[in-house]
């Protein structure tokens, strides 16, 4: 991948099955939103190609099968003007909004990301974790097969975090397979079974997902700040 002559990252070759949960690392600029972007359908590779298999035809006005199977979670989501509710329901199909099976599981993802004191507030209120919150909620409804998770607990507090690990552990449970970039220590890395690391340019893959904390770097925990008098 590369954006004009400057060359982002490469990979062989990169196989997501159905299912599995994977720890992506990488530094700032390194390329994880991007590879992100790429899994769901939202960018073309400069080379090679995406191959998938096992979603349905795509509709006649999706350029892309993965679109909607594949969903990325953008670091900082977009929501839409109106309340909380509003954004938790739209999209979804309209055939099946009256179905129990879908109304129950909007209330559990009500419950789950403890909404429903903000149900009816404008989602421009929100702050930074709850906006995030609300925006895993949604993705939490649809049950996409592949799940980008871009930076999921950025901006949240510990209560936050709990919630929301909460939700993609039920996620990983219930099979969708997820893709979880975050440059935190967190119960999310210990949620992943698989490591992709973007380095040098180059995505290297692994079985073992490393302990983040005996992996920090010594000229940052070593730093000594001075405080001017
Ligand atoms: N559409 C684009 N056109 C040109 N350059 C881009 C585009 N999108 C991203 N880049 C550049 O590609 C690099 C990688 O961006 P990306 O957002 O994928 O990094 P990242 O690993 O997710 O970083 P972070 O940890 O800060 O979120 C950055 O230098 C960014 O400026
Ligand atoms: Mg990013």
């Amino acid at each position: 991948m590369q954006f004009d002559a400057r060359r982002l990252f490469s990979a062989h070759k990169l196989r997501f099955v159905e299912g599995d949960v994977i720890y992506l690392q990488g530094d700032n600029g390194s390329g994880k939103s991007t590879l992100m972007k790429i899994l769901a359908g939202l960018l073309k590779p400069s080379q090679g190609y995406v191959f998938s298999q096992g979603f349905s035809r795509p509709a006649w006005w999706q350029s892309d099968s993965l679109l909607g199977k594949a969903v990325y979670l953008h670091q900082h989501p977009y929501l839409f003007d109106g309340t909380v509710k509003y954004n938790l329901t739209y999209g979804l199909p309209v055939r099946k909004i009256r179905t129990k099976a879908l109304q129950q599981r909007l209330e559990q993802a009500i419950n789950m990301a403890q909404l429903s004191d903000l149900l009816q507030h404008s989602a421009s209120d929100l702050s930074g974790g709850e906006r995030q919150r609300l925006a895993i909620a949604r993705a939490w409804i649809c049950q996409p097969k592949l799940l980008m998770l871009d930076e999921p607990i950025s901006n949240m507090d510990k209560h936050s975090q709990r919630l929301v690990l909460a939700m993609i552990n039920q996620l990983k449970i219930e099979g969708t397979g997820l893709l979880i970039s975050s440059h935190q220590t967190c119960g999310l890395t210990a949620l992943c079974q698989q490591h992709w690391h973007i380095k040098d340019q180059v995505i290297h893959t692994s079985q073992h997902v490393p302990n983040l904390d005996t992996q920090q770097d010594n000229s940052v925990m070593g730093s000594h700040y001075v405080i001017a008098k």
